[in-house]
């Protein structure tokens, strides 16, 4: 069967038997949703990979003010800014749904990074998309509107969770409207606002904690 973890940066290099060796050096940690990993500023050493479920990486603004860097599910990492650079947390991991998570330390990594340089080489390699995609989101924050903005954070949604149901793409991502908000990087109102006129224009269907796409080319080019 077709395990995400496989998918994860770590293990994408390794062949079936490498996996195994790694996966048994890993500590396998189950959290109940809103259960907190680690907070923002607190020093830590170790990354983490998602087995199954989803997790919220969260930012506190000096006006406390929250914001959302990313909603991560299977086979995706965190935590690895402070394995790789001693440090402090730069964000909040959080589980948004009943989660499994895989956590290694620094110790138990550094054997794999110098006796297989191509795991190392899959972890720069996600290491630069994060940093595109974070060059990309601010620069939406500046020149993109909040539709647009809307647009674009449903489109990656469905990307990592979404579903092909009866035709219809079908995204459960597990937010309340509030963490949406927080994901986007505006207020409730705005982007409720924004989903009402989507709606309006029959692109999706809003329902609790879930959308269905149902234009996924028009939601794009109101992405762009
Ligand atoms: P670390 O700083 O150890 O702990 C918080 C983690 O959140 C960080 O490592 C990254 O794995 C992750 N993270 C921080 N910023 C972002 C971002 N903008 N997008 C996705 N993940 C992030």
């Amino acid at each position: 069967m077709d395990n995400p973890i496989n998918r994860a940066p770590l293990f994408a290099a390794l062949d079936a038997e490498a996996a195994v060796a790694l996966r048994a050096s890993m500590s396998e940690v189950r959290a109940r949703k809103g259960q907190v990993f680690f907070v923002e500023g607190e020093p830590g050493d170790r990354l983490y990979v998602i087995a199954e479920g989803k997790v919220t990486l969260g930012h506190s603004a000096s006006d406390g003010r929250e914001t959302l860097l990313a909603v991560l599910g299977p086979g995706e990492m965190f935590g690895e800014l402070s394995l790789f650079d001693p440090g402090r947390r730069t964000a909040t991991a959080t589980a948004l749904t009943d989660a499994v998570v895989l956590g290694l330390g620094r110790d138990s990594l550094r054997p794999w990074l110098t006796g297989r340089p191509e795991v190392a080489e899959k972890l720069l390699q996600a290491l630069a998309q994060r940093l595109r995609r974070t060059e990309d989101a601010m620069a939406d924050l500046v020149f993109s509107d909040v539709p647009g903005r809307v647009a674009k954070a449903l489109l990656e949604l469905s990307d990592k969770f979404g579903v092909f149901r009866d035709g219809e793409l079908f995204v459960e991502h597990d937010m309340t409207q509030e963490e949406l908000a927080q994901l986007v990087g505006a207020s409730r109102e705005t982007v409720n606002k924004a989903l009402a006129e989507f709606v309006n224009r029959a692109w999706l269907r809003v329902e609790q904690r879930s959308v269905t796409i149902l234009d996924v080319e028009r939601l794009q080019r109101r992405a762009k």
